[in-house]
């Protein structure tokens, strides 16, 4: 029978791939989903076959990961517990489906992963399975084995001759995609140790960027970013020449502890360029042109957005209704924001839309046809008349 696996290439797939085979006698299918993380992903292939696997898939999933991922929660406004712009979260699901439709095409009975029993990522990937295929088994090791420790690992593949990374034992579980970089474990699990400066990947410290600001100008189109400087880009190259320079100026580092879906608080460092700048733009963007009501009403929507992301409900009916929601109120969030960046910082400093609903006309000192100052005090004497009457019975009462 043939299992597919969520392969990375890393020592804790490795040793599930081997341990797969030795358990149960499947047939493993290495997969690994290119999310954008920096690897060498031509020697995680070889490496999965020479480790037992009898295929070895890498699928470049990139560009439906901004469109149909990202790019929703961006317009969506979703951050999670006001900080962490979800970029482990939204990778699950499109993992997951990628899973799910080799497993289907390969005819294989189940789908095993590398998520801990302790963690978010596991709930994320098996309600994404679920609801995609049903009849798809699920297989998480970590939750069964007696395997306790990376030493357990070592030990395993040293048994099981499978190569073992030669790099230096890397204290921290990290997680990156071409959204984000998450640190998590180690000396951060303390949450009164300062993190060190030296655990970044896409960023310089901000106290160690440049001294003159960087500006740029990114331009949207229904909510989502098209342009940079005024030139078109994919969403690939775009968010990659964002990453670069937000990441050169120490832009979107959080450090922050949060409550896990399954019940702990954890701590983690996440450095995030590209995303920080965008959704800051995107916010100073819908500014002009969202009304005050909808502003108001979609502000409960992102919160709910994000949690329903956080917490692995991607391919949900909820999920769905809110997308349709927040694509209605995208229609006019169309225009330019320009961009500071500067030590670890970013401002939108300008912007405009040609569908703005802000009137220098009507907002001006000086004199205008459409708002009538006279119109003002009827206005607010019913606006206000709750509070007269109210004062008024008191009055009665209490001053004879
Ligand atoms: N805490 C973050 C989240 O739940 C990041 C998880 C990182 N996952 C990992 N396998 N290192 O989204
Ligand atoms: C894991 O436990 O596998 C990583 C952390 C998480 O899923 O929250």
């Amino acid at each position: 029978e043939k299992v597919v696996l969520a392969y990375s290439g890393g020592l804790d797939t490795s040793v599930i791939l081997k341990w797969l085979e030795n358990t149960y006698q499947y047939e493993v299918i290495a997969v690994c989903v290119d999310v954008g993380q920096e690897e060498d992903f031509a020697a995680v292939k070889e490496k999965a076959l020479s480790t037992g696997a009898i295929k070895a898939y890498v699928v470049d999933v990139k560009e439906e990961f901004i469109t149909d991922y990202i790019y929703p929660t961006l317009k969506a406004g979703a951050v999670y517990e006001d900080d962490y712009l979800l970029g482990t979260s939204f990778a699950r699901p499109l993992i997951a489906k990628k899973l799910v439709e080799i497993a289907e095409k390969e005819g294989a009975i189940a789908i095993a992963h590398g998520a801990t029993g302790k963690g978010n990522d596991q709930v994320r990937f098996e309600a994404s399975i679920k609801a995609l295929n049903p009849y798809i088994k699920l297989i998480a090791p970590w939750r069964i084995w007696d395997l306790k420790s990376r030493e357990d690992c070592i030990d395993y593949a040293l048994k099981n001759n499978i190569p073992i990374p030669v790099t230096k034992k890397d204290i921290y579980s990290r997680d990156s995609n071409i959204w984000h970089i998450s640190h998590e474990g180690g000396n951060l699990e303390n949450p009164w140790n300062e993190h060190e400066t030296s655990i970044y990947k896409m960023s310089v410290a901000p106290e160690d960027a440049p001294d003159t600001p960087a500006y740029v100008e990114i331009g949207f189109e229904a909510g989502i970013p098209v342009a940079l400087d005024g030139v078109k880009y994919t969403p690939v190259d775009l968010i990659t020449k964002l990453n670069q320079l937000g990441g050169a100026h120490g832009v979107g580092i959080i450090d922050i502890v949060e409550n896990r879906l399954v019940g702990m608080k954890s701590r983690g460092v996440y450095e995030t360029p590209g995303g920080t700048l965008l959704f800051e733009a995107h916010k100073s963007l819908e500014k002009l042109a969202l009304d005050r009501a909808t502003t108001s009403f979609k502000k409960g929507i992102s919160e709910k957005y994000a949690q329903l992301v956080y917490d692995g409900l991607w391919f949900t009916p909820l999920k769905e209704a809110l997308d349709q929601f927040v694509d209605s109120t995208q229609q006019y969030v169309t225009g330019v924001v320009k961009m500071k960046l500067y030590k670890g910082t970013c401002t939108a400093v300008a912007s405009t839309s040609p569908y703005s609903l802000y009137n220098e006309e009507f907002v001006t000192f000086g004199e205008d046809d459409v708002y009538n100052q006279k119109d003002a005090e009827g206005f607010i004497n019913l606006f206000a008349l709750p509070m007269t009457i109210r004062s008024l019975m008191k009055f009665d009462k209490e001053n004879k």
